[in-house]
């Protein structure tokens, strides 16, 4: 088990990163899927119990990002920001689709998911930005740095 350190994400961050970037593909595509056809409704089971797992996975990280912060890749005040607003919504959104499905409130679940969507987009972008201009961050994600 590799720690995290000032080079690079330790084991435990990147395999919360990589399965749960998964996660929420899956949440993406099946929220989208029932949208189009009406058939593919039965998709919101294994979409609530994705989504349940992500808020336990959830905490787990942000827990982990709070106690750890001193001892993580150096990143720009702007990165830093992103990757704590990431947190906030990945808290927020499966919080949200809970309220949702017990009547009280969540009508905010789809905005709220839909803005992770667009911060993780960005994200994506600006991990290819870095890449291509030669300063990849990559490594540190996936224990190469
Ligand atoms: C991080 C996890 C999650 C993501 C990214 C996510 C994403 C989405 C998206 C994009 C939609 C479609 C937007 C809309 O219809 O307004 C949606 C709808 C919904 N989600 Fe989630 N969701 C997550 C977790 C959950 C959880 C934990 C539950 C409940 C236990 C849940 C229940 C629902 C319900 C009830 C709907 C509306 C279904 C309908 O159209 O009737 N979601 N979700
Ligand atoms: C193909 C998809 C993705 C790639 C290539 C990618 C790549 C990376 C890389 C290289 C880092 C380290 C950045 C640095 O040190 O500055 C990182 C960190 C991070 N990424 Fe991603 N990412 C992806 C998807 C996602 C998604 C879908 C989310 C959230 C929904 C996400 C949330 C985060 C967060 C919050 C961090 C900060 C450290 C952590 O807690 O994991 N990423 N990502």
């Amino acid at each position: 088990m590799k720690p995290d350190t000032l080079q690079s994400y330790g084991s435990t961050i990147r395999f919360l990163h990589w399965t749960m970037a998964a996660c929420y593909l899956f949440m993406f595509a099946t929220a989208i899927a029932w949208n189009i056809d009406e058939n593919l409704k039965f998709l919101i089971n294994p979409h609530k119990a994705v989504g349940i797992l992500l808020l336990i996975l959830s905490v787990w990280r942000v827990g982990r990002g709070i106690r750890q912060h001193k001892n993580r890749p150096t990143n720009t005040a702007v990165t830093k920001l992103g990757h704590w607003a990431m947190y906030a919504l990945m808290l927020a959104v499966p919080a949200a689709g809970i309220a949702r499905q017990i009547g009280n409130g969540g009508e905010i679940h789809g905005t709220l998911a839909f803005s992770l969507l667009f911060l993780s987009l960005g994200h994506i972008g600006m991990v290819a930005y870095h890449h291509i201009k030669g300063e990849s961050v990559l490594p540190r994600m996936l224990g190469k740095s």
